[in-house]
């Protein structure tokens, strides 16, 4: 095959791909991980500092973790006596990153496995969550939302950051309408087309 028609096989396949992956969210398997390791431009940690105003001693929920882009700096960020709840569906990801803390001699992190959709924590116990790159990934992201919004306090935030080109990208209009839905209201959003962090807040 010519090099111009093999690109063009290689692109339609690739185009073919994502819409797939969009119309069919997954989890993204422990074994393509390469795709979390990479750098997160825009939705840089920084970014998500100045959105989710992270205070010492405040319960967070990252839910999705990955392999931990931000799941250190948010311990930190909380520490000493603040919490990092770390939830995944996949194990491999909670031990990748529960070894990550322990070489950079974090304590204050605490792993669960399961589903976002059925969260094992209580009403209004959690300060704030994040979740990065993952509501797309959520079958029926709108429960998931809600149960956020159950084990939110009163004044607690929700962070969300999506990044385009994922293919499981979840636009800002759609965000506001899931969230509107479950009861958290826009509050702060930073960024631009190609990659934002949302902040909401109980209505
Ligand atoms: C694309 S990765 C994002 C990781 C990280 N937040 C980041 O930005 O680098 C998505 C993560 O969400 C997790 N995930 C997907 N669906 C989930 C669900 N229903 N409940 C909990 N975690 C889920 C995956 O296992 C994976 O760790």
């Amino acid at each position: 095959m010519r090099p111009r028609r093999l690109l063009g096989a290689a692109a339609a396949a690739t185009l073919a791909a994502a819409l797939w992956w969009r119309k069919n969210p997954s989890a993204c398997p422990y074994g393509q991980r390469f795709w979390v390791e990479a750098p997160h431009p825009i939705i840089t940690r920084e970014r998500l500092r100045a959105v989710l105003r992270p205070q010492p001693g405040e319960r967070l929920l990252e839910i999705g973790v990955g392999t931990g882009y931000y799941s250190l700096d948010l311990a930190e960020w909380v520490a000493p006596e603040g919490r990092l709840e770390l939830f995944d569906l996949q194990q491999e990801f909670l031990d990748h990153v529960m070894r990550a803390a322990a070489e950079r001699g974090l304590a204050n992190l605490a792993p669960t496995r399961g589903d976002a959709t059925r969260l094992p924590f209580e009403d209004a116990s959690v300060d704030a969550v994040v979740l990065t790159a993952v509501l797309g990934e959520i079958p029926d992201g709108a429960a998931a939302l809600r149960e956020v919004r159950r084990v939110l306090k009163p004044g607690g935030r929700l962070v969300v950051g999506e990044l385009f080109g994922d293919p499981h990208f979840t636009t800002r209009a759609s965000l506001e309408r899931m969230g509107a839905a479950a009861g958290l209201q826009l509050a702060e959003r930073s960024g631009n087309w190609f990659g934002f962090f949302a902040r909401l807040t109980p209505q």
